[in-house]
């Protein structure tokens, strides 16, 4: 365990069985909270920093990481089955969405599988990722970066910034509070996966795209068709001339109107 890192976790101070780290530069805070996983941590602790230099995004893409937006990591040991720990990142984006709206935010959508868009343009992204625990149990960490001050400039996609979305400056510290209280919900409501309908329903009530037409790009290559929805376990539904397709894991370019398609993929610099 890291000493000093161990000194800083303290009680949450609003949300009872809840511990949080406030740390000032890191690496990545979903870096600290995986050593803490591995180490013995019993989880339930939220590890936040005011700016990372290694910030990661899905695929072990860049996440630029300056002062000003929030960057938080839940560790959370044993949350359930382990073939259902990915739907970790429907709880959380159901949660950081309800976060956001608390705030007064409109126009926001989430978008398949982890990001959360304002008009379009990425504002959010969750890092959902899982360890084995040194007495072997399931440590999933699910890391929540937010432009809330300042969006990264040079991606080939939209972004924007809360504060632009919600007219007025939003801090880090402000939004966590909402999203550490909406997080601690919606893994109840999840129930260790027995209410993954209800979260799946609630997601898709924000989701951008459904029923519209896609593009998905995985290593087998890319193809089109209309978005249907998420299975059971929260596969996106594909529906092609061919059939439907249930698709785990891959890029998403919405390609409605509305929609912002990323040609040159889903990338920050
Ligand atoms: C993505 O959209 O690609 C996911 C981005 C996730 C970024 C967050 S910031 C806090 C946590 N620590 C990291 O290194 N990554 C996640």
């Amino acid at each position: 365990m890291n000493a000093l890192l161990d000194r800083r976790i303290e009680p949450e101070p609003f949300i009872a069985g809840w511990r949080i780290a406030r740390l000032d530069r890191v690496g990545s805070t979903n870096d600290e909270a995986r050593t803490l996983g591995i180490a013995g941590d019993p989880g339930r602790l939220w590890v936040v920093a005011k700016e990372q230099t290694r910030g990661r995004g899905r695929k072990g893409r860049f996440w630029s990481s300056p002062p000003g937006n929030l960057y938080a990591s839940a560790l959370i040991v044993d949350p359930g089955p382990p073939a259902l720990a990915p739907q970790l990142g429907f709880v959380a984006g159901v949660a950081l969405a309800q976060a956001v709206e608390d705030l007064g935010g409109r126009e926001f959508a989430l978008k398949w599988p982890n990001d959360l868009l304002w008009r379009g343009a990425k504002v959010a992204g969750l890092l959902a990722e899982s360890v084995t625990t040194k007495d072997r149990r399931l440590a999933c960490v699910i890391g929540v970066g937010v432009n809330c001050r300042s969006a990264p400039d040079g991606v080939a996609y939209p972004v924007a910034a809360l504060g632009q979305a919600l007219e007025r400056d939003v801090g880090p510290e402000a939004l966590l509070l909402r999203l550490a209280r909406r997080f601690h919900e919606a893994l109840g409501l999840w129930a260790r996966g027995a209410g993954f309908a209800e979260i799946r329903a609630l997601w898709l009530a924000v989701a951008a795209g459904v029923g519209e037409p896609i593009r998905v790009s995985d290593p087998r290559g890319a193809r089109k068709g209309l978005f249907e929805g998420l299975d059971a376990s929260g596969r996106l539904l594909l529906r092609t001339p061919l059939g439907v397709e249930a698709i785990e894991a891959a890029d998403l370019h919405l390609l409605s109107p509305a929609g912002p398609d990323a040609p040159a993929g889903d990338e920050r610099t």
